[in-house]
């Protein structure tokens, strides 16, 4: 693989480097994306995707949620972190200053490692209370889930999740925003760039200065504004950049 001298000169001398990513980060452990070729998960019993991840259903119909999200956890305990993740990991121990912002609600890159991270879509197992909003974990295994009524208040539990048409967790996204903000290196990884806010983090990572460099086997509506592009998949892409420094 080819790397420019600019992005090798960028990798060596980084001392704050920030890297959002997405569903692709995770595709070579075998969990679904949501969108594009390949093995993605856009439709569930009729429904696609969005409908059934919505704030809405969760009013209108939350055993079908839970449901869909069981058949989700039980796909993912099957899963283990690919070369991807272990990479992440392993670069937060070599730089300086190191922020990992996921879109992935899949847990893979604390599994392979990665101490903190900030999981601005949540955690797919993790459910919280829709009546006092206490969160409980999972265990990863555990399907169908448990507790499945709240053990404080004896409300109904949701999945931890942000669903299509909710916010995002308070604070959670600001913090990714002052450290995409401050960094000078910048990776946008595996995701197709389409949801936002998170896709705004490369944005305003250009925008002050940084680096970008995306890795993903296809272009992106980001590709334009990144200053290189990784044409491939992720676990080889950065595997490959360690190797050569
Ligand atoms: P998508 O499924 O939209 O996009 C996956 C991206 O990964 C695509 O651009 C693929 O080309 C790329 N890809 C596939 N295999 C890859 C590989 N081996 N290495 C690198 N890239 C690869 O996933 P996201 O962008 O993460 O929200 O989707 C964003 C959000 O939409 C998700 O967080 C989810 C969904 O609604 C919530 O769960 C709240």
């Amino acid at each position: 693989m080819e790397l420019s001298k600019e992005f090798e000169q960028k990798f060596r001398s980084a001392k704050s480097v920030c890297v959002l990513t997405g569903a692709g980060v995770s595709a070579e452990s075998g969990v679904p994306t949501f969108r594009g070729g390949g093995d993605t998960t856009a439709v569930w019993k009729g429904m696609p995707f969005d409908q059934i991840s919505s704030a809405r259903m969760v009013s209108e119909n939350l055993a079908e949620v839970w449901e869909w999200f069981d058949y989700r956890r039980g796909v993912l305990s099957k899963c283990t972190p690919n070369p991807a993740h272990e990479t992440l990991a392993k670069w937060e121990q070599d730089f300086s200053e190191f922020t990992l912002v996921t879109q992935n609600v899949d847990g893979l890159h604390a599994r392979a490692g990665s101490k903190n991270v900030i999981e601005v879509h949540g955690n797919i197992n993790r459910s919280r209370c829709l009546g006092c909003g206490v969160r409980f974990d999972m265990d990863v295994g555990s399907v169908p889930h448990t507790p499945v009524k709240c053990n404080e208040c004896s409300g109904n539990l949701r999945p931890d999740v942000v669903l299509f048409g909710e916010m995002l967790p308070a604070g959670v996204f600001e913090e990714a925003v002052e450290k995409a903000a401050v960094c000078e290196l910048f990776f946008v990884i595996g995701t197709s760039a389409l949801v936002y806010p998170a896709a705004s983090l490369p944005e305003i990572a250009k925008r002050n200065g940084a680096y970008v460099v995306e890795v993903n086997p296809e272009k992106t509506p980001l590709s334009e504004l990144c200053d290189e592009s990784f044409r491939g998949r992720a676990g080889e892409i950065l595997q490959e950049i360690t190797r050569v420094f």
